[in-house]
């Protein structure tokens, strides 16, 4: 299995820290999303809900803007947990987010196990779908 260098039980911990900031009034439904870089960063955020539902933030929107905040770069491992602190499979909206971020070889913890980006969001629309058409 990849990601022998990530350590994992570390980043669900920070995940499952994050859970506990949650501001989830409407679903009462934390999440927790940890992140650590290509160069050893780690990030951790947590979903955060608004009265108008359709605006709520998903955990993964805070983890990229803490990425951007801190320098950016890539994403080489993440952990997203819900309240029973196991690994929750990120949205479809958030798993382009991750796309962005960190790229096909970015690991996922899963519930069947860690997974490349790639294999969770396949053919994935990306930056060079916007390059390759560059104007065409
Ligand atoms: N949620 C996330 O934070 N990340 C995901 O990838 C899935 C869903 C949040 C959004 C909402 O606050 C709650 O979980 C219930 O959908």
């Amino acid at each position: 299995m990849p990601g022998p260098g990530i350590d994992w039980e570390a980043l669900r911990l920070a995940a499952v820290a994050a859970a506990t900031h949650a501001y989830c009034p409407y679903s009462r439904f934390p999440v927790g999303v940890a992140g650590i870089t290509t160069d050893g960063r780690t990030y951790a955020a947590c979903n955060v809900e608004n009265a108008a539902y359709g605006v709520g933030l998903c955990a993964e929107c805070g983890l990229v803007s803490a990425l951007h905040m801190g320098g950016g770069g890539q994403f080489a491992g993440v952990y997203c947990v819900g309240a029973d602190g196991r690994a929750l499979m990120p949205c479809g909206r958030c798993r382009q987010l991750l796309w962005e971020n960190g790229g096909g070889d970015c690991l996922l913890m899963t519930p069947v196990g860690i997974r490349a980006m790639a294999d969770v969001l396949p053919q994935a629309f990306g930056r060079d779908d916007l390059d390759r058409l560059a104007g065409t």
